[in-house]
Order: C-alpha cells, then structure tokens, then sequence
C-alpha cells in the first residue's frame, strides 16, 4: 500500500515538473476534456449545470420537446416536429418556396425554454421559428410574440440573419468561438472549444495551464477586483456591442478583462432608437439583463456585490438558479442578503411591516418579479426600493401592486409613505430616473436629464443614456451640460457624451471633442474622430487615417467606412473601393458599405457586379430600402434594354 501510495506521489511529483518544450499561447484553448482529466468533481458538477446546456447536440437525452407529429400554428408560421429514430426535424416554410423538412442539429438552453437549430449548407445555423417552452409545456413562436406579426422580409423571419446564430446566439451559448465569413464564397465556418459555456468561458483561455498547472496561468473570479469579477459573468448576462468587430476573434472579451475594453452594455438607446427592454425609469424590464441590471444596484455602487457575491459557481453545492443553499428559518433568497444586511434581518417586522411570511421577504420588495421573457417572469437585480409613485406618474410596475395586484397604486403610494416615513429620500432616485428617461414626459424632461448626467455618485449607464436622452432631445441646450463632463474617468461616459453631442450637432464643441483624439480609451478616439468627421471639421479625417494606420485600432469598421465615404465623394473612386472593401473584410454584413460598393460599380459602368453588391446587401437586411430602391431600379434598365 504504502509503496503504491510513494510511485503516486512520485508520479504526481514528477508531473509538476515545468513542461518541456514551447507552452501554448496564453489566448489557446484546451476544451473542458482536458480540465476533467484533472479537476474530475468540477467538471461532473459543471455537467448537471444549465451552463453546460446552453448549446447541446440534438441527441435524445437533451430534447425537451414533443417531436411527435405535434402541429404548430401561429399567424406567422405553420411547423410541424417529428422524430425519427434518434434525429429530430421541424418542417416549416422558407423565405421562398413550399415548407421543407429541416434536421435539427444543435439545441439551445432547456430549463425554461429550448430552442432548436439547423444548419444550412453555406454554414449558417438559423434558429428555428417555433420554440418549445419547458415550463408551460408548449411550442411557442418567439418572434411573433416579440415583434408581432413575422413576415417572410421581416429581419426576424427565421431564415433571415438577425436569426442566424453564428452571428447572434454562439458568442454566449459557447466557449472559445471561433467564427468565419468567407466574402468570395459568401460561407460562413463556426468552431468552438466547447458547445455551451464551459470552464474556459469563466476561467479564461486554459491551454497553457493545462500544461503548467500553474495558478497565474488561469483566471479564478473571486480573486478579481469587483468591476473585472462583474465582468467575467457580464460580459454574457446582458446584451451589449463589443467595442471590437464581431469576427475579430484576437480582440474578444476574455475573462479578467475590464468590460469597457471591449465590450459596450446596450442601456436604454440603441443609437437613435428606444431599446423596448427598459422600463420608463432605467430598469431593465427583459431577463438576460443582469449585468446592466446589477450596475444600477446600490449594493454594487456602495457594497461592491457583484453576481458570486450571491450566486455559487456551476460546481458548487447549490440550490436552484445557483444560489448557496439557505440557512436555517431563512429562504436561499433572503439568504443572500443576509451577510450586508444583517440589522434589517435584526429589524425584522418593524422593517417590513407585514406578518404574512411571504411579505417578508426581501426578494418580494427588492427583487420582484416584474422582468419578462416570453412567458416567464424574472427578479428584478436593480434591488431597489420599491416606487408605487412611478407606477402612477410613468407606468412602471412596483413591487406592492405585485401583490396587491388589485389595489391602486395610488393607496400603495399612500400606505408606503405612513408605514416607511423615510422612504421619500430612498424613492428620491427612481423619480428622478424616470422623470429623465420616460417618453412620455420627455417634452419636460430637461431638468431631471441634467440632474442623472451630472449626478456623480450615478451609475455611469444611467448618465450615459440621460446625456443621449438631453442630446436628441434638447439639442440646442445639450452642450452646455455635456461639454464640462467629457473627462469624466468613466470611458463608457466618455464615447456617449462625444455620440450626444453628434446627435445634438454640437458643432460649437469641436474643440472640446477634439481633445479626446489622443484618449486612452479605443472608443473614445473612435467616437471623436467619427464625431468631427460628421462635424466637417478638419480634424476628422486625419485622425480617422492615423485609426486606420494604427495596428491597434486598424480593425475598427467606422473609420473605414466614413474614410471611403469621404473619398467617394472625392471621386477617388480606388480609395473609397479599397475603404469599403476593409470594412467589409472586418464587418462583411454592412448593407451600406454593399450598396456603396454598387454604386461604385454603377460609376464604372459594371452593372452585373453591382446588382451582385445588391443582391448580397439583401440577404443580410431584406428590407434595405437603398438596395432594393436600386434593384428595381436595375431591373427597369435591364426591361427597357429588352
Ligand atoms: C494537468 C492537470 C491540470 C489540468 C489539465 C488543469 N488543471 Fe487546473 N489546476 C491544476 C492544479 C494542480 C491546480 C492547483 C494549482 C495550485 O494550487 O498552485 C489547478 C488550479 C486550478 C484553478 C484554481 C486556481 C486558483 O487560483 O486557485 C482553476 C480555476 C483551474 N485550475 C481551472 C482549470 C481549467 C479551466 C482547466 C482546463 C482548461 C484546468 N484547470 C486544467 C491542475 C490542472
Ligand atoms: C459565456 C457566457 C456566460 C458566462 C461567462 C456566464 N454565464 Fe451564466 N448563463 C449563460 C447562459 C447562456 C445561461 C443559460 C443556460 C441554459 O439554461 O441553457 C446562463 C445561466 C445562468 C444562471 C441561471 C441558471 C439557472 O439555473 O437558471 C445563473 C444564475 C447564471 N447563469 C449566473 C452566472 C454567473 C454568476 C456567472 C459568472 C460567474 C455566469 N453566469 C457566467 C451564459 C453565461
Ligand atoms: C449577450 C449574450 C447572449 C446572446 C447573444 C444570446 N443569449 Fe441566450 N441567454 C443568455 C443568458 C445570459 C441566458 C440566461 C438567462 C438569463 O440570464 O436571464 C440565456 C438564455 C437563453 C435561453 C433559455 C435557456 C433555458 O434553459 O431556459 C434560450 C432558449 C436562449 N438564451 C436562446 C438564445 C438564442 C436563440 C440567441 C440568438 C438569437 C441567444 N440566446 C443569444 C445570453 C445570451
Ligand atoms: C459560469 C462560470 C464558470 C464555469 C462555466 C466554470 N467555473 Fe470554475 N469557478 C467559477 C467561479 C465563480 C469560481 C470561484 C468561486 C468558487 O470557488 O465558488 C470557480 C472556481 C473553480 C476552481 C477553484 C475552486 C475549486 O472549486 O476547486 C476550479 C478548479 C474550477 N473552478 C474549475 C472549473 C472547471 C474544470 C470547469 C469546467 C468543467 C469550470 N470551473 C467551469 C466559475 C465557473
Ligand atoms: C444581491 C444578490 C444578487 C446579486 C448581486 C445577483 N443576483 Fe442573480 N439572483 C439573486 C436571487 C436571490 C435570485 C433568485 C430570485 C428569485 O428566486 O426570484 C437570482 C436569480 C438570478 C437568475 C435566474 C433568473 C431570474 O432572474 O430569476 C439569473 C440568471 C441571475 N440571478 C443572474 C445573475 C447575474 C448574472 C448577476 C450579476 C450580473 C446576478 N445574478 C447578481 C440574487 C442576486
Ligand atoms: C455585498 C453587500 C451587499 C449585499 C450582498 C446586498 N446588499 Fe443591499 N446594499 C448594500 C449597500 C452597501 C447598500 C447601500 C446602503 C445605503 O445606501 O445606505 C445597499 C442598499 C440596498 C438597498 C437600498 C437601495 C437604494 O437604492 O437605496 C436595498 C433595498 C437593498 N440593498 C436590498 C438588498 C437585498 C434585497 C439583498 C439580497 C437580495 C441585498 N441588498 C444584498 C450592500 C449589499
Ligand atoms: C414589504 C416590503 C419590504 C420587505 C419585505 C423588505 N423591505 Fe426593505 N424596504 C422597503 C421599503 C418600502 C423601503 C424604503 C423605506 C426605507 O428606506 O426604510 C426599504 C428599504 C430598504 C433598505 C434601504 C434602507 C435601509 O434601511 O438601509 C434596505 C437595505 C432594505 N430595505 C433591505 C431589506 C432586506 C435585507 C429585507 C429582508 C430582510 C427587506 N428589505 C425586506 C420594503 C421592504
Ligand atoms: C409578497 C406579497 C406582498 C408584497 C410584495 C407586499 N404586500 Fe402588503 N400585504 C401582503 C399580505 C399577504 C398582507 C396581509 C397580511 C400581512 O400583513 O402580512 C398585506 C397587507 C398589507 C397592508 C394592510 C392592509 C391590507 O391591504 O391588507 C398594507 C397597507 C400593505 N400590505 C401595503 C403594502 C405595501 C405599501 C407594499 C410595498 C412596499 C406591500 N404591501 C408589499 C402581501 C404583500
């Protein structure tokens, strides 16, 4: 025994060694295999864990819908799902043609939904249109009730690319993605390490520490400092634009990573459009929003809670949604607030004013149920107080009328203030949110705009979207407010103060703009340049040209493209081709640069490769009024020549 137990440790022994030979680059990863081997109980935990299901094959084991002939029919889709054997299919419409059976090949999540996934021959996977929804039990058309009805030039539509997951699913449903357009054979190539989020999506890149075993080699997120550990799960628990390209792998969000170098949280705006997934006050009103949600949270601005501070790893002892399991006399729930707030717990019913057990819950006032999926309900994580005031004056739901489903909100209000005398003060900060952020007030919104952007101990989210907001809005006032904060240490506040003045065009403000060309922030520098370029102002284009020149920001798409817009208007046609033709290297689904490079086309009298430009811009956006303004337009020449 004891000699077996010696050629163990030996073996262990002689297996720390440093490894001979190069060790992998530290951006290479080693798939969550080659963990196992090592970390066995890590990896059988992570398994039983919906991260891991969040991208499966289509094998029996991980369907969670009927495929049994089961007939689905909505306004926008008919499908019907069979199962052969062990392969699954949905026969459903295309954009032309009769219905077709399609295989499915990749399921996505299967807790609360699943959605299934074919894969057309040019590589592109396309979400299949109808999805089986595990809760209640039944096959559900996600689209249509998302953005009503669905038809076939819709970018919804199914088979259209706002559906097509390389694209738009895998970057958070696997780990090490690695996807690939190919502009003259119009393929896209999809490779991961692993399907579904695995250890490399939390811990980093592990290929060298699978070598070394070494701890600096590999990333641990409660050794992180709060921003960057709020990262590491943020940078999939909330929709956002990396800062980026999409298919510039190098650049990715990796774990440790700050948020802001890569990665831009979508809050409220989405350039001149309304994001539908925020209530009138700032809170995200969709699941999958955590991040943007948890950023609003008092307990993160003065507590420093970020998400491990009150949800387990994947291969931890837990309970459901990966909470620790609670306590004794005290729900997993409550549990998680009970170690910053312990005195409230102590306060008991002179805190919560209820008997009801229910009603003392702190996750029933501070994190209720009033985020939606398609037919879920989810907890609030902006862990506010609750405001029946904003339900009166703006229409956002509150965490009474939840329960007191009945009662106006107007009683609650009143009911609020005599049993919580000190709740004005709490409450002071959603009011104004909403008295800032709300459409339907917005004609006087001005003063409380002002108020969230220059509130410094605000989220910089909040300032950054009320400093839009004042922009659009108040163009002629904006600056004046905007232009003193434009250092802020905030970069996310930076790059969408420079956006709020080119929405105001603020063309007064240039020279404040302008020196942000040299700020350390990638996006800042970008958004200057692109600012001053709107602006005319002489400083633009030359700073564009040193972002193209520069290998640190060369894989930027804005600067390419309003550099060949530039030179098209020139009349440099060769610049303004090759320009056009960088942006679409980095982003190749740029409609705009496509009709561009058609028009281009048209100036040299080569109408084929123009109507090809077209036809492709088409395919990313059916609806792209230029392209199919010129289509027309072609096919009217090509009649006539007839
Ligand atoms: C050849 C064995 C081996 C393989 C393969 C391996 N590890 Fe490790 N890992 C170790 C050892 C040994 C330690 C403990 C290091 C120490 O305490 O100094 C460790 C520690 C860790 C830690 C904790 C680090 C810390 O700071 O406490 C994490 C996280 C980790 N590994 C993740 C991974 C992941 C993810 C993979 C796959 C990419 C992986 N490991 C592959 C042997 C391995
Ligand atoms: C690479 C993207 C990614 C990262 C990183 C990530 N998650 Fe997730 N998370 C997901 C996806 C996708 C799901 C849904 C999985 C499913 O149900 O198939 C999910 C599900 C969850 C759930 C719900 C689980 C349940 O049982 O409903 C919790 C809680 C969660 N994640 C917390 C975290 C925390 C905490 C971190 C950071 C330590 C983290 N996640 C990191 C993508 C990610
Ligand atoms: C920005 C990252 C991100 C992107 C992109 C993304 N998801 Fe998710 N998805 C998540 C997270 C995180 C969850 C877990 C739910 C939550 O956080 O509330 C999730 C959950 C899901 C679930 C529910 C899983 C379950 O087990 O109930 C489905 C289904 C799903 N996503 C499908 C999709 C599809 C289809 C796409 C592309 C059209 C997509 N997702 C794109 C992050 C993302
Ligand atoms: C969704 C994010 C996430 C995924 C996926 C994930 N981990 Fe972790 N892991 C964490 C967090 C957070 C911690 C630190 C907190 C803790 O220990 O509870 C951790 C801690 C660890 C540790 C050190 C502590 C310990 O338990 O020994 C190891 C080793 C580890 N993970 C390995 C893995 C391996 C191997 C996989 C894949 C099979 C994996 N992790 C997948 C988030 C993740
Ligand atoms: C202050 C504690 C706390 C923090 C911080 C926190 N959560 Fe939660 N989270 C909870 C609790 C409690 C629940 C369960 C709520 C319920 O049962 O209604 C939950 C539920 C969830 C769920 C399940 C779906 C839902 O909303 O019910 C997901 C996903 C999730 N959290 C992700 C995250 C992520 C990602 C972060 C960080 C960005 C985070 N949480 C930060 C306490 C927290
Ligand atoms: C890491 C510590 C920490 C955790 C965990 C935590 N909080 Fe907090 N929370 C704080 C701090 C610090 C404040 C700020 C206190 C202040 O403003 O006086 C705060 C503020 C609040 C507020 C006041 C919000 C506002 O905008 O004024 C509420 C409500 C709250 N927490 C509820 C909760 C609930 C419910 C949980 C559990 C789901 C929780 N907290 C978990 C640290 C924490
Ligand atoms: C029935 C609703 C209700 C329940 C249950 C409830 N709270 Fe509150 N809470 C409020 C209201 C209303 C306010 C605002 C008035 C105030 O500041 O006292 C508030 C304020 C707070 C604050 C900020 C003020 C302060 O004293 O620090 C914290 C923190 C807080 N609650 C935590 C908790 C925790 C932790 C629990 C669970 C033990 C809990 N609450 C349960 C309604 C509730
Ligand atoms: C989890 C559900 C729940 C939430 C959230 C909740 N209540 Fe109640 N409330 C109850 C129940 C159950 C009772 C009756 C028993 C009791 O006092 O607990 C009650 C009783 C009351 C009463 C006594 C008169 C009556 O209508 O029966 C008032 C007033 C009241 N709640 C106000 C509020 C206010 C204000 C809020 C928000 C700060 C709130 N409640 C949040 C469930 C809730």
């Amino acid at each position: 025994m004891a000699v077996v137990a010696l050629l163990l440790a030996a073996a262990c022994h002689r297996h720390a060694q440093p490894v001979a030979g190069p060790l992998p680059p530290r951006d290479a990863y080693a798939g969550s295999a080659r963990c196992a081997k090592c970390h066995e109980k890590n990896h059988a935990r992570w398994d039983e864990d919906w991260h891991a299901r969040a991208l499966s094959p289509a094998e029996p084991q991980f369907v969670a819908g009927p495929f049994d002939g089961t007939y689905f029919r909505s306004a926008s889709t008919e499908a019907s799902m069979e199962r052969r054997g062990d392969t699954f299919a949905m026969t459903t419409a295309p954009a032309s043609g009769p219905p077709r059976e399609y295989p499915v090949e990749w399921l996505i999540g299967g807790k609360r939904m699943q959605d299934a996934v074919t894969a057309f021959p040019d590589g592109r996977w396309q979400v299949l249109p109808v999805y089986y929804h595990v809760t209640t039990r039944e096959w559900v058309d996600y689209n249509e009730k998302k953005q009503g009805l669905v038809t076939k030039d819709h970018p919804f539509f199914w088979t259209n690319f706002r559906r097509t997951a390389n694209h738009e699913c895998l970057n958070c449903h696997t780990t090490g993605l690695d996807v690939r357009y190919d502009r003259g054979t119009h393929r896209w190539s999809t490779k991961f390490a692993d399907a579904g989020v695995a250890c490399e999506a939390c811990h980093g890149p592990g290929a060298r520490h699978a070598a070394t075993k070494a701890k600096a080699d590999i990333i641990r997120a409660d050794d992180l400092d709060r921003d960057r550990g709020l990262a590491l799960c943020g940078q999939c628990h909330g929709p956002r634009e990396p800062i980026y390209p999409f298919l510039d792998a190098k650049h990715r969000f990796r774990p440790g990573d700050r948020y802001d170098d890569k990665l831009q949280p979508l809050v409220i705006v989405d350039g001149l459009d309304r994001s539908g997934e925020f209530f009138a006050d700032g809170r995200p009103s969709s699941s999958s929003f955590e991040y943007q949600a948890v950023l609003q949270s008092r307990c993160y601005l003065r507590g420093g809670a970020t998400c491990i501070t009150c949800h387990t790893a994947p291969h931890a002892k837990r309970v459901a949604n990966e909470l620790p399991p609670a306590g004794a006399g005290i729900s997993a729930d409550d549990a998680t607030c009970h170690d910053c707030h312990a005195a409230i717990f102590g306060a008991g019913q002179q805190h919560t004013h209820h008997k009801a057990r229910a009603a003392q819950s702190c996750v029933a006032c501070h994190m209720p149920p009033v985020v939606t999926g398609v037919l879920d309900h989810f907890a609030d994580h902006t862990l506010d107080v609750p405001n029946p005031r904003n339900t009166i004056e703006h229409g956002v739901p509150n965490a009474c009328n939840v329960c007191h489903a009945t009662a106006a909100p107007e009683s609650m209000q009143a009911a609020l203030t005599a049993l919580w005398p000190a709740a004005a003060a709490r409450q002071a900060r959603r009011s104004l949110l909403a008295d800032a952020i709300d459409e339907k007030t917005s004609s006087r919104s001005m003063p409380a705009l002002i108020a969230v952007l220059e509130d410094r101990a605000e989220t910089p989210t909040l300032r950054a979207a009320a400093g839009i907001l004042l922009g659009q809005r108040f163009p002629k006032d904006a600056a004046a407010s905007i232009v003193p904060l434009l250092h802020d240490r905030d970069p996310l506040l930076r790059s969408r103060l420079i956006e709020a003045l080119g929405y105001a065009r603020a063309t007064g403000s240039a020279d404040a703009v302008a020196a942000l060309l040299d700020d350390p922030a990638v996006k800042v520098r970008e958004r200057a340049a692109v600012v001053l370029t709107m602006f005319h102002d002489r400083r633009g284009e030359p700073a564009l040209e040193r972002l193209v020149r520069d290998p640190a920001t060369a894989t930027l798409v804005w600067p390419h493209l309003l550099l060949g817009t530039a030179a098209g208007q020139r009349g440099d046609l060769d610049r303004a081709t090759l320009e056009m033709n960088r942006a679409l290297d980095i982003v190749p689904y740029l409609p705009d640069a496509l009709v561009f490079l058609a028009d281009i086309n048209m100036r040299r009298h080569d109408p084929a490769r123009a109507r090809a430009y077209l036809t492709e811009a088409l395919t990313f956006d059916p609806r792209h009024r230029g392209a199919r303004g010129r289509l027309a337009a072609l096919d009217g020449m090509a009649q006539q020549v007839r």
